[in-house]
Order: C-alpha cells, then sequence, then structure tokens
C-alpha cells in the first residue's frame, strides 16, 4: 500500500530539524520515492538529504526561495537533471507572524502572502509542465485550520487569509488538470507538535489544548502519514480535497 517506487517528489521548506516538512521527505522516502529536500538554508538541507541516505534512501538538497522565479526555475531544473521527473509537489514551505490587522502593515501582508501564497503558486506552476508531460502528479498544499476558522494561535489574519487562499487556488487548479492525471489537494493541520508549540507558556498551552477534543497537538508524523497517502496510486480518484487534521477541534 502507498507504494512510491520510482516516484520523485520536490518538498518545500523541508530543511527544518523539527518542521513538518522534513518528516514529509522522510515518510515519502520511505515509501520509495526520491525526494528534493528544499529550502533556504544550505545547512539544513544537507542534513535532512544524509538524514535520507543514511537510511538507503535517494535525496537530492537544493537551496531555494520559493519567492524567486529564477531560484523556482533551478530547483526544477536540478530535479529534473538528476532524477529525470518531477511526479509530485509538496507545498509546505510557510511563514507566519503574531500580529492584530489593527497592528499590522501592508508590508507584513505582501510578506506572508509572497511565501505563503505568491510562491505556492511560482512553484506550482513550473511542476505542472513535467507532470502534464507523463501525465501523472500529485500536488498536495499546506492550508491550516485558521485558513478555515481564523484565531491561529501563532499567526495574524494575513497568514489565515493566505492559508484561505491556498484552498481556493488548489481547488480552482484541480478542476483545471484533472483530466492529465494530476490530483491537486491539500491538508488543513491544527496545532502541531512543533518547536513553536514546545516553547508555548504553560498556560497558554493548556487553554489551547482544553480547545481539542482529542487533549493533544498533532505530531509531525500524523501530518506526513495524510500528505503520503494523497500522493500515492490510492489516492487516484481524490481531487479538489482539503483534509483536516487537528483532533476535531475543528470539523467541517
Ligand atoms: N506547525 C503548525 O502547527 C502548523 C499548523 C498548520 C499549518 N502549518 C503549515 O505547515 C507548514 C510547515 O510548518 P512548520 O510548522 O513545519 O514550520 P517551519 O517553520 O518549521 O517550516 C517552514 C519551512 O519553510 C521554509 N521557508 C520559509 N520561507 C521560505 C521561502 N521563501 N522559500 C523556501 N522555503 C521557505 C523555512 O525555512 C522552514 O524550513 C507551513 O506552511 C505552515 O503554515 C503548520
Amino acid at each position: 500500500m502507498f507504494e512510491l517506487n520510482g516516484k520523485v517528489a520536490v518538498v518545500t521548506g523541508s530543511g527544518s530539524k523539527k518542521g513538518i516538512g522534513r518528516e514529509i521527505a522522510l515518510s515519502l522516502s520511505k515509501q520509495g520515492a526520491s525526494v528534493v529536500i528544499a529550502d533556504m538554508g544550505k545547512e539544513g538541507v544537507d542534513e535532512v538529504v544524509a538524514e535520507i541516505e543514511s537510511t538507503g534512501g535517494k535525496a537530492l538538497g537544493v537551496v531555494l526561495n520559493v519567492t524567486s522565479e529564477e531560484s523556482v526555475s533551478n530547483l526544477v531544473e536540478k530535479t529534473l537533471e538528476t532524477f529525470g521527473s518531477l511526479d509530485i509537489l509538496i507545498n509546505n514551505a510557510g511563514i507566519s507572524q503574531k500580529v492584530t490587522v489593527e497592528d499590522m502593515t501592508l508590508e507584513d501582508m505582501k510578506r506572508i502572502f509572497n511565501v505563503n501564497m505568491f510562491g505556492l503558486f511560482l512553484i506550482t506552476k513550473a511542476a505542472l509542465k513535467p507532470m502534464k508531460e507523463k501525465g501523472w502528479g500529485r500536488i498536495i498544499s499546506l492550508s491550516s485550520v485558521s485558513g478555515k476558522r481564523g484565531g491561529g494561535v501563532f499567526g495574524g489574519a494575513h497568514y489565515s487569509a493566505s492559508k484561505a487562499a491556498v484552498l481556493g487556488f488548489s481547488k480552482n487548479l484541480a478542476r483545471e488538470v484533472a483530466k492529465d492525471g494530476i490530483t491537486v489537494n491539500c491538508v488543513a493541520p491544527g496545532l502541531v507538535n512543533t518547536d513553536i508549540w514546545k516553547s508555548m507558556p504553560e498556560e497558554l498551552a493548556q487553554k489551547v489544548i482544553d480547545g481539542i477534543p482529542m487533549g493533544r497537538p498533532g505530531e509531525t508524523a500524523e501530518i506526513a502519514s495524510t500528505i503520503t497517502f494523497l500522493a500515492s496510486e490510492e489516492a487516484s480518484y481524490i481531487t479538489g480535497e482539503d483534509i483536516d487534521i487537528n483532533g476535531g477541534s475543528h470539523m467541517d
């Protein structure tokens, strides 16, 4: 089940040690995919590549800034040069900022959208060509519970808006490429057990937990397993979908 032998996956923002992207890359590799680790910092990228190679997996590290067309082209070029195809794109890179709308500047708004939506657009567009040529593709993007109901613990309204934009973009694209063998889906995690969770004051952490029916944050592996399923052949008839992964804190 969920076998990905022969598939090539690009995971953006996958060079962060405790982040969701790294876990997604490890999970896809475990199922047999060759994985491209793409992130802003070379050191983080190299560490994840070494980790995958140490388990016998195939990985390529590329320094990427999703907001730059040149950087995105370089990533696609290197992926095709090294592995010959680009079958799976995981749009995981994202940034956030805790600020109220009253205190938010237009620059704050632009900075968040530049990465979370415009960068996602640039790389998604670039990945469509190789996917269309092959007649097979999977595009899976990280939205968020805050894109559906607002009120993220760590984000502001600009973050919520960008994650809502990712949902609309993905559903539209899913319709455009449905006959090309390409599926386009999102996952919408609630709070995930990353560094930011661990650094939260105890009182606030308890308040957050009280709002989660399962009484705990999600684990990065729980996000990665859903994404690995969506990337697989077994998910071939699912497109334009967004899957909530939030311990019951938001249901729609
Ligand atoms: N952690 C959570 O609770 C949570 C909840 C819902 C959604 N998400 C989403 O999941 C994704 C991963 O989050 P995370 O918690 O692992 O965060 P993280 O900060 O650990 O990882 C995000 C990665 O994106 C990279 N990145 C930022 N700007 C970039 C750019 N311009 N080009 C390329 N890479 C860039 C960062 O370097 C970082 O490695 C994000 O899109 C986030 O919005 C996270």
